[in-house]
């Protein structure tokens, strides 16, 4: 059986942790995977977490099966942080996923059943585990630049472009907000002109919502979800509580969908369901179960909202740091989130990690989150040491 099979290459962002882990220089620097890192660098458990999980663990009293879709509860206490107050009722439905990851694979899955000849469009560069996880479902995927690297512009007429090539029934996928990996985001009069070029030509929106709260704001971060859900009327939302909730390896997301009728939700539900049992048949519990404590009891909650503040504050003040020291990073200032990518190619890249202690992926993108005020200036150092 075996025989077919061919090696295939270990994924570059995830071999970076172990790479930067076993290099043995002092004053090395990890721009590598997407992990929040505090000015000391270290990943905290956020202090509504611990408070949360000492509760669950105290409280909890079974871990009996829940079902297919997950801690209700939490699917429902994420629906005001992500659409406001509820202007969807029942066509809006929702489960909880393994991950970003997780939810995204769902929708994928859908889509394909939904539409077996919908293609996907995807704005370059993105998320590289975008196309993997697209083609995992046999869906035919369409690219287009999203972001010129070279001049640090985000070439919206190209994401117009793409929507008028696009056939009724295709789906274009988005990010939410912080864009991974060029921190390039839509501003609000560019979300709505996508949003009406989508519901003119039948294109559904995808969006991944992975950093939300990381960029200006947990509403503000939303204003062009939002927007485009109204405009449109049907469409997916991929959830990740990786990020701003910090729980990383606990796998907490989920999926929404948002359809025409609240007939068309319950068939869309019933599928969503069907699908996550043939995946994963029910996904793990316990870092939604935190997620849901935190969001029910306001004084967890206004404490989460503040710690996450303050993440998206640090990442800001690093942006504007970087874009004060050379004046080739000063576009860095107006991105939003965790990543940016810099115009270096994979042999510079290289060289930074062997001759500056410094590790990023091939592509150029680098966390800001891995840098402290501290570590800026050799950041900075081994940039010029590279001209
Ligand atoms: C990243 O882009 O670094 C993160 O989303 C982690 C991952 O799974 O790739």
């Amino acid at each position: 059986l075996f025989d077919g099979l061919t090696e295939q290459p270990s994924d570059t962002l995830l071999g970076l942790i172990s790479a930067f882990r076993s290099d043995p220089r002092p004053g090395k620097i990890d721009l590598g995977v997407g992990v929040y890192r505090d000015n000391e660098g270290r990943t905290p458990v956020l202090r509504a977490v611990k408070e949360s999980e000492r509760r669950l663990v105290e409280g909890q009293l079974t871990k009996a099966y829940l079902g297919a879709e997950g801690d209700v509860g939490f699917v429902e206490a994420l629906m005001p942080v992500i659409f406001g107050l509820q202007p969807y009722g029942a066509r809006l439905c929702g489960l909880q996923t393994p991950g970003g990851t997780g939810a995204l694979r769902l929708a994928a899955e859908l889509i394909a059943r939904a539409r077996p000849g919908a293609r996907v469009w995807l704005g370059t560069p993105t998320w590289p585990n975008h196309s993997q996880i697209m083609a995992s479902a046999h869906l035919a995927i369409e690219e287009y630049p999203h972001f010129d690297v070279t001049t640090q512009r985000l070439r919206f007429d190209r994401v117009m472009a793409a929507i008028e090539a696009a056939n009724a029934g295709d789906v274009l996928l988005l990010h939410g907000c912080c864009h991974n990996p060029t921190g390039a985001d839509f501003d609000d009069s560019q979300w709505i002109a996508i949003a009406r070029a989508m519901a003119s030509r039948g294109v559904l929106p995808l969006i991944d919502l992975a950093y939300q709260g990381l960029g200006r704001g947990l509403e503000e971060d939303v204003a062009g979800v939002r927007a485009t859900l109204d405009i449109v009327g049907e469409g997916f939302i991929a959830y990740s509580c990786d990020k701003n909730f910090g729980l990383y390896r606990e796998r907490v997301g989920a999926l929404y969908a948002l359809s025409r009728s609240t007939g068309q939700a319950g068939i869309v539900q019933s599928n969503l369901l069907a699908l996550a049992r043939a995946n994963w048949s029910m996904p793990p519990d316990h870092g939604a179960a935190i997620v849901r404590i935190i969001l029910e009891d306001a004084t967890l909650a206004a404490d989460w909202r503040t710690e996450l503040s303050d993440m998206a504050c640090r990442m800001r003040e690093i942006r504007t740091l970087l874009a004060q020291a050379k004046a080739n990073l000063a576009p860095i200032a107006h991105q939003q989130g965790m990543f940016s990518t810099l115009p270096l190619t994979p042999m510079m890249v290289a060289r930074l990690r062997d001759e500056q202690r410094v590790y990023l992926p091939s592509s150029g993108r680098i966390n800001i989150a891995g840098l402290t005020r501290d570590t800026v200036p050799a950041f900075v150092r081994a940039l010029l040491w590279l001209a």
